[in-house]
């Protein structure tokens, strides 16, 4: 099976798990001080949603869409921005792969690797607006 073909499976799973995004937000915040200095001001409800379309423009752009939406995100978080520095996305990608390993019971080893796999690609065009 292709890795974006792996990955939207998986994400369908986790998706369909009621808690998937409070507890990638549980895992994310926990990673760092510098990860909850960000979000003091945020309404976490609102953020949620945000990110669930955010990771799939994320898995869109692997499969092959323009990067329009990724530039925005690049953008929105480079330094003029939100000032999210690059090595912050290492506890992103870290978290989130937890949260699925949490969530996804039937994600085996190499379903995780397609997700870093897949996502990284898109990262990577959000982190080169920085
Ligand atoms: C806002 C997605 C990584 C911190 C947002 C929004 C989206 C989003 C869709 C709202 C739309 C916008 O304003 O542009 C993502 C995705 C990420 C990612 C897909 C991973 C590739 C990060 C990281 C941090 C971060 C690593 C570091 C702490 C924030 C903050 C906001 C935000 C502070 C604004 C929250 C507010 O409105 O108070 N993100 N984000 N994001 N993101 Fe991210």
């Amino acid at each position: 099976m292709k890795p974006t073909d792996r990955v939207m499976q998986s994400y369908g799973r986790c998706c369909a798990s009621a808690s998937f995004f409070d507890d990638f937000y549980v895992n994310f915040l926990a990673s760092s001080p510098m990860v909850r200095e960000k979000f003091v001001q945020t309404d976490m409800a609102a953020q949620k949603h945000l990110l669930r379309a955010g990771i799939l423009n994320l898995v869109l752009f692997a499969r092959g869409m323009p990067d329009t939406k990724l530039k925005a995100l690049g953008q929105s978080h480079s330094r003029s921005g939100f000032d999210i520095r690059p090595e912050l996305y290492d506890l992103w990608l870290a978290a989130l792969l937890r949260t699925v390993g949490e969530h996804d019971e039937a994600a085996g080893k190499e379903d995780l690797q397609a997700w870093r796999e897949v996502l990284g690609k898109g990262i990577d065009v959000i982190k080169s607006y920085y």
